[in-house]
């Protein structure tokens, strides 16, 4: 049900399957219905960890961020791998660190 959620045209736009971050600036956020973004489930049974989640991938991507540039090779093409969550499958990064280091 998600999957169809966040993929649905009438909420995301013509091309609903293209990578662009700036889904998510605020003013886009804003823009639309507040319930077409559930990665955490919904209702009762909703994940008890997103909060945890949250804080704790934003802790980790600006450690990260800080001292490396991540490098994607441009050929790969999305290959979706289904598992407990959605994953690109074979995607790897190559991490560069950023100067001046930190
Ligand atoms: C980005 C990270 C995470 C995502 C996207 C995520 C997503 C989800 C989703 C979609 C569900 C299922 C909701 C349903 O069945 O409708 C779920 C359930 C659950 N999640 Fe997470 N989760 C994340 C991280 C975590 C973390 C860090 C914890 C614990 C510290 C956690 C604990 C749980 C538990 C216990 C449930 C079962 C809740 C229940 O059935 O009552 N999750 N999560």
């Amino acid at each position: 049900l998600a999957t169809m959620l966040h993929r649905d045209p009438a909420a995301w736009g013509e091309r609903p399957e293209e990578f662009d971050p700036d889904r998510f600036t605020p003013a886009a956020v804003r823009a639309r219905p507040p319930h077409v973004f559930k990665p955490f489930g919904t209702g009762a049974r909703a994940c008890i960890g997103r909060q945890f989640a949250l804080h704790e991938a934003t802790l980790v991507l600006g450690l990260l961020l800080r001292r490396y540039d991540l490098h994607a090779d441009p050929g790969y093409r999305l290959r979706v791998a289904e598992r407990l969550t959605l994953m690109p499958d074979g995607l790897t990064l190559r991490l560069t660190r950023r100067s001046p280091a930190v």
